[in-house]
């Protein structure tokens, strides 16, 4: 095991709560459904394919112009970003500042792979910045999860092989883009959720480095 790779909403912090909160502020506002077992499609995948999916369900997706969702989807980051500003370090979930301080010290590589646009921020305000070798530039992936592009560009950044990493994720589109990447997947949830996932956990408190090094051992024996 060379390097971790870890997504950042739902895994370092409980920002995916937050996502769900303006999407389903938006959604009422727009009369569209909306509930945490819908939710669970979302996560991992991009704004403007968020607020597609949203739109379909309430069979509203030829009922708004480009600009219409532009302007949507910029009320729903508004209203997210008002809820990340009050996010500090004890916001970070339990286990991930030890793991992080133990990788580090065992010189195994760190990298974010996060598709959020608010991704830099949000680690600045959790004061984690410094912990991370590479935070891949999400502007630059032309693939989303479940592509494998941006697990593969943050091995890539790391200088290391694929086959030498380990991802984490609480989004099924996010275990299937560490798969899709050749990668050791471990997914924070419910084993429903994670499904693909090599190991699930049900909290981020379970993760240490001896635990990750001996599932992956097993692993790739
Ligand atoms: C992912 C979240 O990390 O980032 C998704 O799991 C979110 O729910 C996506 O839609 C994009 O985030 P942002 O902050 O750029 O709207
Ligand atoms: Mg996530």
């Amino acid at each position: 095991m060379k390097a971790v790779i870890f997504d950042l909403d739902g895994v370092i912090t409980d920002t995916a709560e937050y996502h769900f909160q303006a999407w389903g502020s938006l959604a009422a506002a727009l009369g569209i459904p909306f509930d945490r077992e819908f939710n669970e499609q979302l996560k991992g995948i991009s704004r403007t394919e968020s607020l597609d999916k949203i739109l379909a369900r309430g069979n509203l997706s030829e009922a708004y112009t480009d600009e219409d969702k532009q302007e949507l989807a910029t009320r729903k980051n508004a209203e997210y970003q008002r809820l990340i500003s009050a996010v500090t370090p004890s916001d970070v979930l339990p286990g991930i500042k030890s793991l992080l301080t133990e990788l580090h010290d065992a010189g195994i590589g760190i990298a974010l792979a996060s598709a959020s646009k608010n991704a830099a921020f949000i680690l600045d305000r959790l004061e984690l910045t410094r912990y991370f070798d590479s935070v891949v530039d999400v502007t630059a992936i032309r693939h989303g999860k479940p592509d494998p592009e941006i697990f593969l560009t943050g091995a890539a950044n790391l200088g290391v092989q694929p086959a030498d990493c380990v991802g984490i994720e609480d989004a099924q589109a996010g275990i299937q883009a560490i798969k899709g990447a050749g990668m050791f997947a471990v997914g924070v949830g419910t084993p429903s959720q994670m499904q693909g996932a090599d190991i699930v956990v049900a909290s981020t408190a379970e993760l240490s480095l001896s635990m990750l090094e001996e599932h992956f051992c097993e692993f790739t024996k």
